[in-house]
């Protein structure tokens, strides 16, 4: 059935299904589950250092001989003046207190060095390397091609996937506005059209010869079966991994998910400076009533950096930041080893249901007209 998926024969994995790069989250273990299985599994390296991504592949390495991605933000701009983020470092104190942690900055040297993380990847050379958050300078990616890295990046309009294509991508992730983690929106995020998967995909599909890569609220065979009648080439699927326990995600963020309550996602910056969809929490709820000041990303993921790994501790859902696809309560906790197959499992038998169906109604509709 895979035989001519371009992403099958490109990336030389067994499904044209991609465990989307999530930092923390997918961990080693859970990227090599995935590529065993037969996946592409995705190492989230934004906000690690050259060191961290070295041994993280490594490790990866050890774990698998199937293929993998390793995956970067495009370089962000750095803030020229770090008095600009007192007022947002100032308000967070009030959830430091409820915590019982001391106010501290943080040290922005942490920030990871682009120029070194790509240097790290070059020397490494994973399979894939993908992007969001903007382009790479070309130069780089004319590197990586060099070095026969499979590149994707991601697009949020057909404007910005147009200009990933001439940029010389192979592969276009088309991420809908049902995505779980941070939009990937670059040439204007302000303005945001937040368009679905089913507006996105036809309309990269129709305009662009790379094939695109379908992403955002897909949790399960049937989200996959319709991907693939939309024309998308593969999926990528970030939420539907979180909960297994391959995953390095917190105990109270599983839970969460696991157990939605009612609770809805939204799109919002208060964590990292940045729109991110994540289930609305207190946290969430109160820093948007109270028009909190929030620095600009990614100062303000290091700002709230200590709230979260406290909350996390703490076992306090409501101030931990929560990434989630809209469709969250879909999801499963079980090991990607067995939700890679299942998945496959399912999207088989929603297209061969579908097909079914279609010639039943036709063969009823010729036996009346006979
Ligand atoms: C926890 C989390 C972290 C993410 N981090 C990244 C990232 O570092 N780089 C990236 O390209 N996409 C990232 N994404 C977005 C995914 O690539 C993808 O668009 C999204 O997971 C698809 O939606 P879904 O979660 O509903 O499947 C992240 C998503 C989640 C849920």
């Amino acid at each position: 059935m895979w035989r001519e998926n371009p992403i099958v024969n490109m990336c030389n994995v067994r499904f044209p299904l991609i465990q989307a790069p999530m930092p923390g989250v997918a961990t080693p273990r859970l990227i090599a589950s995935v590529c065993n299985a037969g996946g592409l599994g995705s190492l989230g390296a934004a906000y690690m250092s050259a060191k961290e991504i070295k041994e993280a592949i490594r490790e990866i390495r050890d774990l698998t001989e199937q293929p993998f991605g390793v995956n970067l933000f495009a370089p962000q701009p750095i803030l020229k003046d770090p008095i600009q983020i007192l007022p947002a470092q100032n308000f967070l104190d009030r959830y430091r207190q409820e915590l019982g942690i001391p106010s501290a900055l943080p040290d922005f040297n942490e920030i990871p060095s682009f120029l070194e993380q790509i240097e790290t990847i070059l020397l490494e050379r994973p399979p894939v390397f993908s992007f969001t958050l903007g382009i790479p300078p070309l130069p780089i990616l004319q590197r990586l091609k060099k070095e026969k890295i499979f590149l994707m990046g991601t697009a949020t309009t057909l404007e910005e996937a147009q200009l990933l294509e001439m940029s010389g991508v192979d592969a276009v992730i088309a991420q809908g506005a049902e995505a779980g983690g941070h939009r990937g929106a670059f040439i204007d995020p302000q303005a945001d059209p937040m368009l679905g998967l089913s507006t996105l995909v036809p309309l990269l599909v129709r305009s662009l010869k790379a094939p695109v890569i379908a992403s955002g609220g897909i949790m399960n065979g049937d989200g996959i079966a319709a991907a693939l009648a939309y024309g998308a080439a593969a999926v990528q699927m970030g939420t539907a991994f979180i909960a297994c326990p391959e995953s390095g995600a917190a105990r109270p963020y599983k839970e969460a998910l696991l157990h939605p309550r009612g609770a809805l996602t939204q799109v919002t910056h208060v964590y990292s400076g940045r729109p991110a969809r994540m289930i609305r929490n207190k946290f969430i709820k109160e820093m948007a009533e109270e028009e909190a000041p929030v620095a600009p990303f990614p100062y303000q993921h290091y700002l709230t950096k200590d709230i979260r790994t406290a909350a996390s501790k703490m076992n306090r859902a409501d101030l931990l930041s929560l990434y989630a696809g809209q469709n969250y309560p879909l999801i499963t906790n079980l090991p990607a080893s067995e939700i890679i197959p299942l998945l496959i499992e399912q999207t088989v038998i929603a297209i061969e249901k579908l097909s079914m169906q279609i010639n039943e109604s036709q063969a009823k509709h010729k036996d009346k007209h006979d």
